[in-house]
């Protein structure tokens, strides 16, 4: 199949090139003239593991290549999926599908021959009957359908979610459609991927559905482990003691400073406003989103409480900036609200992450440390806000030698009490009674 990838950020890139892995010729197209520069040198724009070998290898093999023009790529193509970004609208919280929408109209110019156009981006139930519309509308005369295949990739484990998916969702209603996707996912068809077909709505619902799902079951163990502090239990061994329950399932049950990232946050809202635009509200959602936002500051003010209320003049290490552990990716991040709120009250708050600086650095005006024992010079406490591996096993007798308060805040249980406690640290862990 020739594929044509529009958009090369973290879905589009690591979709494009497993597809490529998977003996599909692809052409990946961004409006980024830096990207593709970069791309076409063999520097990843992203950090994700083992993305550098997967795309260097189909670039050389010949089935990979990078390209700004989209156009040529298109008429060539049996498939175009659109995996271009679709952030919070500001002012209103809906999702901005405009960049959809523009690459709808780019692509619908260049359409030759049958031609199946996919949405991977997540998008709000109804944005394919207007991509068809749109493509319509610029090409009256093109041969077309239009796809939804939302993508549940993780970031971080992407590759081999991409390549060992729990399911491959398929929204659409035309058979020869039906044929091209079948065949796009051959692979992990023969792989014994379970492949999903429905119709487009609902095809779109189901990733909507899928990421509220897992922000609740994350906020729901948020405010379990506050309620374990507040009663002397302890919300990892309640974790494991409700997720053996087959019906629960023990993913996604990790107490912590809240869900952050580029998709949770993002799409928990415009599910909200969907749902509030066809009267139908999502209370549990519109609930969860609350609880997620305050928690962020929380913790800041829990590392607060921690230093005994006044941090003014005093210098608090965070360990770890990404939203979570093996991604560059800052967006929405909990060390964004929690370092603002240690700066609110007067601290000065120092970081480390191992591949997020450059990101952070955009986002957050702090000291920023070449590592975690750095960060941690003359700090009055380090709090552990991403459990990257580096920070699973560091050496607490040299982290507080040079610190100025021995005070240990972990917000993602990494560490246990006693044995921090005996390098003669403070520990303050979540959802522990300390
Ligand atoms: N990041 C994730 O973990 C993840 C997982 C599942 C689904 N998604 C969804 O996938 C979509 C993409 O997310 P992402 O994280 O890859 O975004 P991203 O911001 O990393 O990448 C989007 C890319 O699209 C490019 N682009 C925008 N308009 C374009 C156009 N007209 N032509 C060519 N390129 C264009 C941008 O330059 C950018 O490089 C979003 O809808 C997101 O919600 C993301």
């Amino acid at each position: 199949m020739r594929i044509v990838m529009v958009g090369s950020g973290y879905v589009g890139l690591v979709s494009g090139a497993c597809f490529a892995d998977f003996g599909h010729e692809v052409v990946c197209v961004d409006k980024a003239e830096e990207k593709i520069t970069a791309l076409n040198k063999g520097v990843m724009p992203i950090y994700e593991p083992g993305l550098d070998l997967l795309v260097g290898n189909n670039k050389a093999a010949g089935r990979l290549s990078f390209t700004t023009d989209l156009g040529p790529a298109v008429e060539a193509a049996d498939v175009v999926f659109i995996a271009v970004g679709t952030p919070s609208r500001r002012g209103d919280g809906h999702a901005d599908v405009s960049y959809v929408y523009a690459a709808a109209a780019e692509i619908a110019q260049s359409i030759k021959g049958f031609t199946v156009v996919v949405t991977k981006s997540t998008v709000p139930v109804g944005t394919g009957d207007e991509v068809e519309r749109i493509i319509r509308e610029t090409n009256p005369d093109a041969d077309f359908a239009v796809v939804s295949n939302p993508e549940f990739l993780r970031e971080g484990a992407a590759i081999d979610d991409f390549k060992r998916p729990d399911r491959i969702v398929i929204g659409l209603s035309d058979d020869r459609a039906r044929a091209v996707m079948t065949e796009v996912y051959r692979p992990l068809y023969l792989n014994q991927s379970p492949l999903v077909f429905t119709g487009r709505r609902t095809s779109e619902l189901i990733k909507y559905a899928a990421n509220a799902f897992l922000a609740m079951k994350i906020t729901f163990i948020n405010e379990i482990a506050d309620l374990c502090e507040r009663v002397g239990a302890d919300v990892q061994d309640v974790s494991r003691g409700i997720g053996l329950d087959g019906r629960i399932g023990a993913k996604f049950l990790h107490a912590g400073p809240g869900y952050g990232g580029s998709c949770f946050p993002k799409d928990t809202l415009a599910l909200v406003k969907t749902a509030q635009d066809h009267d139908s509200p999502v209370r549990l959602i519109e609930t969860t989103i609350a609880i997620n936002d305050n928690r962020k500051r929380a913790m800041g003010r829990r590392v607060i409480a921690a230093l005994g209320g006044d941090v003014r003049g005093k210098k608090i290490a965070l360990l770890g900036l990404t939203f979570k552990p093996n991604t560059d990716d800052m967006r929405d991040s909990p060390a964004i609200a929690i370092a603002q709120t240690l700066q609110d009250s007067g601290a000065i708050v120092s970081g480390f992450d191992p591949e997020g600086m450059e990101n952070a650095r955009q986002l957050i005006n702090i000291e920023f440390a070449s590592g975690p024992y750095q960060a941690a010079e003359g700090a009055s406490a380090v709090v552990l806000v991403t459990e990257w591996n580096q920070f699973r096993a560091l050496d607490l007798s040299r982290l507080k030698s040079s610190m100025a308060a021995p005070v240990f805040v972990d917000l993602r249980n990494v560490y246990r009490a006693p044995e921090v406690e005996a390098h003669g640290f403070t520990y303050h862990g979540v959802g522990k009674a300390d």
